[in-house]
């Protein structure tokens, strides 16, 4: 069938489910009406049959304290033996748990018992290091198998992770680690992405330098990049020299169903990030739970492949804590989709039978723009199940994802949440819901969201307001590491009771949710959140720049791109003879002090910026003008003049 991609935009298309795949279908309606009917019930439902818990909950939630929710708590369980010793216990011991493919092409199939041992061994190697309940422990590693093992070895000892994305600069790997206080951190020497070994333990030796904390003791190196590395002895340990050697006995423990799990920091309005924390029980069920209905998991037979990175929110639910808890065999890949050759990606889904694919918009748009000959060289026959997330996926990326990567016929679910939500939160059921390009549909069972004005009321029928949860749900954030004050602030004070999500909304006459982007000063790039505060105070830390503003401007391929506006101190003109070389310098500036994710699309000199007469930075004019639009209305400007002037100098 060939698809009129070009009309999809003006096409409202619905796919009714195949009968074919309803019949074997996960998810079924009664999970709505049993959610419906008794909210809570369910999520009890939900978490007795999905997880082994060693002391079982009787009180499903405590909201007395809002918004600090508690969820199963007087529950006990451990995490990682819900991800690992139950599965070996109950036979499925030789079930691979991780296909892994190295960028250069090395791989290891991990099975359930395997892996088991590798995480006692890694648990008794951090408690060997004086790691505790409760302790913070930096993970800084490419994707590699000792990052989930890093992970779950955390769990099992009941401390706290904080994985840090090897992408982040030492600086920002240093703020983590001091805002957390983590007293050991785990990295490798380095990884392969795009062709070439990427130094990660020079950087940790850097940002230890940096940390002002002095809280490390304890540095754990995977050999993985085989690149140089400086030693001290004091307190770096190898892993293939610790980990490897020590007992893959270890008796796991019970914790508490709040017990906090991680840590994992994201950007927000303001320069600094925010540590979202994580605890157990209720996280556990609801990735769980959204990994099995969503994904219409059947561990006995899939392959699934999540190619989120772990240092995201994406790799925690869905790579690490959801599919192992279902016992789910994945892929897990190391590198870059286009290395060594365009159809990466391809390959490795042929090569082990994947059968269900999550990634983001950006990889589908990019590879849309690469053609369908090269996915179509490989055999991509077994794929049965098609994700996405991290931004809204446009209709016609979702018609080429179904029919291109999809072969025409399979269902496509358009998933959104956020690092806050920790799972799932609305999306398409597959095999029940009729699905609709463009749209993330409808809440998943047991989630209750509403979409208000500004005042808070609710917004009848289809207009736009913002997007809010109106329930406590169990994988919800507990809190901001350290700063309860901004985690009340943040998501609550706008509606008192419920959760504001920081996302615009509409809903269709269907009762589709579409989502329209953020609606505070946060940008989306290639899936992954910035904040324009954080990079303004990065591009004005330079001693070039007097003032700096930052705009989120839409990109084809990204989503968003970062765009900068930056005013030169007059001091340094005589430093800065060419202004395209000052632009790079900044440019550069920003992915070191940040990461390369940051770093601006562009830069533009100019020498005044658009403010209000509060003195407010007008974005919505720079972001005009970085999208090539017809700037706005400039009448609430200080000077009118300005964005004449800042047009002239950026064209
Ligand atoms: C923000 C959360 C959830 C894991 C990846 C990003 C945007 C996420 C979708 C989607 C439209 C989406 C929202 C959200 N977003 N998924 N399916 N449709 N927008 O996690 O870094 O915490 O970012 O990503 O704006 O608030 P994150």
């Amino acid at each position: 069938m060939t698809v009129q991609i070009d009309h999809a935009l003006e096409e409202i298309r619905r796919f009714r489910p195949s009968p074919e795949f309803a019949a074997q279908a996960v998810a079924e309606e009664r999970l709505y009406e049993e959610a419906a009917a008794d909210r809570l019930g369910f999520w009890a439902d939900q978490a007795r049959s999905l997880l082994t818990w060693e002391k079982p909950f009787t009180q499903t939630l405590d909201w007395t304290n809002p918004p600090f929710a508690k969820w199963f708590a007087d529950g006990e369980l451990n995490v990682a033996v819900n991800c690992l010793d139950r599965h070996v216990a109950a036979g499925l011991g030789e079930r691979v748990a991780i296909h892994w493919e190295g960028e250069p092409g090395d791989s290891r199939s991990i099975t359930y018992a395997e892996l088991t041992d590798e995480v006692k061994r890694a648990a008794n190697t951090l408690e060997g290091l004086g790691v505790k309940q409760g302790d913070r422990v930096a993970i800084y590693l490419p994707m590699i198998p000792e990052a989930v093992v890093s992970m779950l070895a955390v769990a099992r000892i009941g401390a706290i992770h904080s994985v840090v994305f090897g992408g982040f600069s030492a600086d920002s790997l240093a703020s983590r680690i001091d805002d957390a206080e983590a007293s050991v951190v785990i990295t490798a020497d380095g990884g392969y992405r795009k062709g070439r070994v990427f130094p990660l333990k020079p950087v940790v030796d850097e940002a230890l330098e940096k940390a002002e904390g002095g809280t490390v003791r304890n540095v754990l190196v995977v050999k993985r990049g085989e690149n140089e590395v400086a030693w001290n002895a004091d307190r770096d340990l190898w892993w293939h020299e610790s980990v490897a050697t020590a007992s893959a006995e270890h008796d796991a423990q019970a914790f508490d169903a709040e017990n906090p799990l991680f840590i994992l920091y994201t950007s927000g309005t303001t320069g600094k990030p925010k540590g979202i924390l994580h605890t157990s029980g209720g996280y556990l069920t609801q990735a769980a739970f959204t990994h099995k209905n969503v994904f219409d998991l059947h561990a006995e037979r899939d392959v699934y492949w999540c190619t989120a990175d772990v240092g995201w929110i994406t790799g925690h639910s869905y790579v690490v804590y959801g599919p192992l808890a279902n016992g789910a065999t994945q892929v897990l890949y190391e590198g870059t989709p286009d290395t060594p050759h365009p159809g990466r990606w391809w390959e490795i889904v042929e090569k082990y039978g994947v059968t269900i694919l999550y990634t983001a918009p950006t990889a589908i748009r990019s590879f849309m723009k690469l053609g369908r000959q090269i996915p179509h060289a490989f055999n991509l026959r077994t794929l049965r199940l098609l994700g996405s997330v991290g931004e809204p996926i446009n209709p016609e990326a979702w018609i080429w994802y179904r029919h291109v990567i999809g072969g025409g016929s399979i269902p496509v679910v358009d998933t959104w949440w956020q690092t806050e939500t920790g799972a799932i939160m609305i999306s398409a059921l597959p095999g029940v819901t009729d699905l609709k390009p463009g749209s993330a549909q409808v809440a998943v069972p047991g989630i209750s969201v509403d979409i208000l004005d500004d005042d808070g009321n609710h917004v009848e029928g289809e207009g736009g307001g913002l997007l809010t949860i109106t329930e406590p749900w169990p994988s919800m954030l507990r809190g901001i590491w350290g700063d309860p004050e901004r985690f009340k602030e943040t998501y609550w004070e706008k509606f008192g009771d419920k959760y504001f999500a920081g996302d615009g909304a509409r809903r269709d006459e269907d009762g589709d949710i579409w989502l329209l982007g953020r609606v505070d000063d946060v940008m989306n790039v290639s899936g992954h959140r910035l904040s324009t505060a954080e990079i303004e105070s990065s591009l004005v830390a330079h001693p070039w720049t007097a003032e700096a503003a930052v705009v989120g401007a839409a990109d084809e391929t990204t989503g968003q791109a970062v765009v900068a506006f930056v005013i030169l101190k007059a001091s340094q003109a005589d430093q800065v003879t060419d202004v395209s070389a000052a632009a790079d310098e900044l440019r550069k500036h920003v992915a070191t002090q940040i990461g390369a994710i940051a770093r601006p699309r562009q830069v533009f000199i100019v020498n005044e910026l658009p403010k209000t007469r509060s003195g407010k930075i007008m974005r919505r004019l720079l972001r005009d003008l970085a999208e090539g639009r017809q700037v706005g209305d400039t009448t609430t400007l200080a000077d009118t003049s300005v964005m004449t002037a800042i047009t002239a100098q950026v064209q």
